[in-house]
C-alpha cells in the first residue's frame, strides 16, 4: 500500500466534498484505458438515456429518474410540469399538515405510517433512518414492509393510543403489490377497530389508474401523489415515493434535490478520470472480474447509514441480477450486496473476511463529522469518532494484508446534500456498470417471477380449505389431499402444517411424518 499508489488511486472530489479512494484494488496500469472504449459506450447509452431513450426495452419506457432533480433535463414540457407540480404539491401537502391545516379527526397528524414494499419502502426508511431526530422531527415515521402479521401488529401497539392522530401513506407505484395492498387493509381495520374513519388518514402514492389508484378514489381518501411508470422502483427515493414522508418528516428535501443534482452534474462527465461514478463501476468491473466473482460487503463506519447496504443491495442486485444480456444470451449477472456497519461488524463476519474465504470486496463509507455537539475525550485527547476512524483505517490495513480488497468513499457527514449525492453516485455507477456488461439494469423479472409462484400457492390454500370443509370431521393424509387437489404434495404438507399451527384444522402426527393426517 504505496504513498506512490494512494496518491494515483485517490480521487478527492472539493466541489462535492467527497473523496473515491481505489488504490485497494490491485489496478493493473493499464486497466482504466483498456476499458475506455467500452466505458465511452456506457456513457453514450446514459447520456441516451436522460435523454429520453426507451432505455427498459422490455418494458418499452424511458428511465427518467436523473429529470426528478432536474426537471428542466426532462424531454418533454409534461414531465418538466409534472415534476415541478408535484415538488409543490408535496411540499404545500406537508406544510399543512405541520400547521394542522390537514389534520385527522382527533387533531393534527404526529404520526406517519408508511406502507409499501421494496423500492416503495428502502430508500424512505434508509433516509427516516440516517436523518431522524426524535426530538425534532415534525412526525414520528413507522412502517409496514412485509406481509408478516406480527410484524404489523409490533407496528400498530408501537403507535398505540396515537393512530387517532396518525396518517398512513400507501406506496405502490404498481398498485397492485400484495404485500402493500395486504398492510393497508390491516391497516385500515386497525383503524376501524379504533373506531376511526380511515379514509380521512389515508394518502396514496401510486400510477395512474392502478388499483390503489381506484381505492383511493372510491373510499375518498385525504390525498394522491403520482408514481410514473418513466422511474422505476428502486430509484424512486427523489420522486414522491422518498420525498413525501421525508417532508412530512420535516427533512430537508430540497437539500436532497441539491445533492443529488450536483453529483448528476459530476457524473455525467463522459470523461473517466474525473467522473467518480465511472472510475467505482471500473472497480467493481475489475473487483468482480465483470461476472460477480466477488461479493460486495457495504461497511458505512456510522451508525445512521446502517440501511445503506440493505438499500444498495436491492438498487444493485435487483438492477445487476439478470440472466439474460441485452442480446438474450445467458450470462446469470450480478454481484451479491451484503453488509451492515463498522466497527459493529468487526465483531461479527469480519473475522472471516480477513481470514476466510476470500470471495469479497469491501466498500468501506467512511463519514468525516463526527457529531453535532461536542466530544468527550474517553482517554486523554481522544475521542469516539477518533476510535471509530482508527478501526476503519485498521480494519482496511488488516484486510490489505491478506490481500483482501476494497474501496474507500469518503463523505462529509450524513445530511441531506449527502444522501441526495450517495442516492445518485450509486444509481450511475449501477447504470454504468450495466452497460459495460451489457444487460438491462431497469427491468425485474425474477421479482415478477415470485409474486407468480406466491399466487399459486395461494390457490392451492384456498382448494385444500375448500376439499377439507366439504368433508368436515374426515382425516385425510397429504398424499390424499394432494390427489384430490392436483398439487405438489410437498407445497400441500407445508400449507397444512402452517394452518394447523395456527388453530385453522386439526393435524394428528404420523409414523413416520408422513403419514400425518389433517382434518378441517
Ligand atoms: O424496484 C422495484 O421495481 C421493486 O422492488 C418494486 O419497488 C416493488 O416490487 C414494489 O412494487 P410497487 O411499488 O409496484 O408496489
Amino acid at each position: 500500500m504505496s504513498w506512490e499508489n494512494f496518491k494515483t488511486h485517490y480521487h478527492p472530489y472539493p466541489e462535492l466534498g467527497l473523496a473515491l479512494d481505489l488504490s485497494r484494488l490491485p489496478l493493473p496500469a493499464d486497466f482504466l484505458s483498456s476499458q475506455e472504449e467500452a466505458m465511452q459506450k456506457a456513457f453514450t447509452a446514459m447520456a441516451e438515456l436522460e435523454a429520453g431513450a426507451i432505455a427498459n426495452p422490455d418494458e418499452g419506457r424511458m428511465v427518467g429518474h436523473y429529470w426528478l432533480r432536474a426537471a428542466q433535463l426532462a424531454p418533454t414540457k409534461e414531465l418538466r410540469s409534472a415534476i415541478t407540480d408535484t415538488l409543490a404539491a408535496i411540499k404545500a401537502f406537508a406544510a399543512d399538515v405541520h400547521a394542522g391545516k390537514i389534520a385527522g379527526p382527533n387533531g393534527p397528524f404526529t404520526q406517519l405510517l408508511v406502507i409499501g414494499i421494496g423500492g416503495s419502502a428502502l430508500g424512505p426508511q434508509f433516509v427516516q433512518h440516517a436523518l431522524g431526530q426524535p426530538a425534532a422531527d415534525k412526525m414520528a415515521v413507522h412502517f409496514f414492509d412485509n406481509t408478516d402479521p406480527d410484524g404489523m401488529d409490533y407496528v400498530i401497539g408501537q403507535i398505540g393510543e396515537q393512530l387517532g392522530s396518525t396518517l398512513a401513506v400507501v406506496i405502490s407505484k404498481s398498485g397492485g403489490t400484495v404485500e402493500t395492498r395486504n398492510g393497508m387493509l390491516e391497516a385500515q381495520a386497525a383503524f376501524r377497530a379504533a373506531g376511526l374513519d380511515p379514509a380521512k388518514h389515508f394518502v396514496a402514492v401510486t400510477g395512474d389508474g392502478s388499483k390503489l389508484d381506484q381505492v383511493a378514489d372510491a373510499e375518498g381518501w385525504l390525498a394522491k401523489f403520482p408514481m410514473w411508470d418513466w422511474v422505476g422502483g428502486r430509484t424512486s427515493e427523489l420522486c414522491a415515493v422518498g420525498l413525501l414522508p421525508a417532508a412530512l418528516q420535516g427533512l430537508d428535501i430540497d437539500a436532497m434535490l441539491e445533492g443529488a443534482a450536483a453529483m448528476d452534474a459530476a457524473t455525467r462527465v463522459p470523461v473517466t478520470a474525473e467522473n467518480p461514478a465511472a472510475l467505482l463501476a471500473l472497480g467493481w468491473l475489475f473487483a468482480t472480474d465483470g461476472i460477480g466473482a466477488k461479493d460486495m460487503v457495504v461497511l458505512p463506519y456510522k451508525d445512521r447509514l446502517l440501511l445503506f447496504s440493505r438499500y444498495l443491495q436491492q438498487l444493485i442486485m435487483e438492477s445487476l441480477g439478470k440472466e439474460l444480456d441485452l442480446e438474450g444470451k445467458v450470462v446469470n449477472q450480478g454481484i451479491a450486496v451484503y453488509g451492515n456497519k463498522g466497527s459493529t461488524d468487526q465483531h461479527a463476519y469480519v473475522q472471516q473476511l480477513r481470514e476466510g474465504v476470500n470471495n469479497f470486496f469491501v466498500t468501506f463509507i467512511e463519514v468525516l463529522k463526527d457529531r453535532d455537539g461536542d466530544a468527550l475525550e474517553v482517554e486523554d485527547g481522544t475521542t469516539s469518532g477518533d476510535y471509530l476512524q482508527g478501526f476503519l483505517l485498521g480494519t482496511r490495513d488488516a484486510l490489505s494484508e491478506k490481500d483482501r480488497w476494497s474501496v474507500t468513499l469518503t463523505v462529509p457527514d450524513v445530511s441531506p446534500r449527502t444522501l441526495g449525492m450517495l442516492i445518485a453516485l450509486y444509481e450511475r455507477v449501477v447504470g454504468l456498470y450495466a452497460s459495460l456488461v451489457g444487460i438491462n439494469a431497469y427491468h425485474q423479472p425474477g421479482v415478477e417471477a415470485g409474486k407468480k409462484a406466491a399466487t399459486g400457492v395461494i390457490a392451492l390454500k384456498n382448494k385444500l380449505q375448500a376439499a377439507l370443509a366439504a368433508a368436515p370431521g374426515t382425516d385425510f393424509t397429504i398424499e390424499q389431499l394432494a390427489t384430490q387437489t392436483d398439487g405438489n404434495p410437498e407445497l400441500v404438507y407445508k400449507i397444512l402444517h402452517r394452518l394447523a399451527a395456527n388453530g385453522k384444522l386439526t393435524e394428528t402426527a404420523g409414523d413416520p411424518w408422513f403419514e400425518s393426517t389433517f382434518r378441517g
